[in-house]
């Protein structure tokens, strides 16, 4: 995973851009334009907003491109209650909570709230998005079967804990709720394979067609 992290200091809050997670989103450049401007040079502010707004709209960043530090008011961002996993149509995967992203010998390689996961295959970036969905004409619905038998979803709490596997799917493992853009959610307690080579026919969980097409999680398709 590469990291390539700006900072931008104000008054009270110093604001880290890591370019390599941003997907533009656009969630920042929405919610605070004064702040956020891509057309100004540079083009994070932090002191054209209160700090509880500003905080509150780099925890909406669903790529966790955007961090804050607060040393001075020893304020961290709080870790979601709820473990979720949106699928994104034609995108990646948001995963927010507690969230381990492990190598397969165990090394913890990133904790995190806020996370986008490749499931097109093309990032280079492996295994978070870079948008490379996009210059791949990625297409995937965003929807998940429901299980009305746990609609209000309540232990979805813990550790959610994501290890690629070399060549293959992302395990997973941890209680979390898996999201549809379509509205549709159930609660997975006992972990799974979510696809991301792209290929699956029954995204987002993985049905081994990686094995068929020969994916290799080392590199993107020309
Ligand atoms: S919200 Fe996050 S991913 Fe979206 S444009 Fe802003 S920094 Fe990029
Ligand atoms: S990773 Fe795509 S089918 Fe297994």
């Amino acid at each position: 995973m590469k990291e390539d992290i700006h900072q931008y200091f104000g008054e009270d809050i110093v604001v880290e851009y890591d370019v390599n997670r941003c997907i533009h989103a656009r969630e920042c450049v929405r919610g605070l334009p004064n702040v956020f401007d891509p057309d100004k040079r540079p083009w994070i502010e932090p002191d054209e907003a209160a700090v509880e707004e500003l905080r509150s709209v780099i925890m909406d960043c669903p790529t966790g491109a955007l961090q804050f530090e607060q040393p001075d008011a020893e304020y961290e961002e709080p870790v979601p209650k709820r473990n979720t996993v949106s699928v994104v149509p034609d995108g990646p995967l948001y995963l927010s909570g507690d969230v381990e992203i492990t190598a397969s010998d165990g090394t913890v390689l990133l904790e995190e709230t806020r996370v986008a996961l490749c499931r097109c295959g093309a990032s280079s970036n492996k295994p978070l998005c870079d948008n490379s969905h996009e210059d791949a004409e990625f297409e995937a619905s965003g929807t998940i079967s429901a299980d009305e038998s746990t609609a209000d979803h309540p232990d979805v709490d813990g550790t959610v804990r994501v290890t690629p596997v070399p060549d293959g799917p992302l395990r997973i493992e941890g209680r979390f709720e898996m999201q549809g853009q379509d509205g549709g959610s159930k609660s997975c307690d006992s972990g799974g394979s979510l696809c991301r080579c792209g290929g699956s026919q029954e995204k987002p969980d993985c049905d081994g067609t990686h094995a068929k097409i020969g994916f290799s999680s080392d590199l993107s398709p020309d």
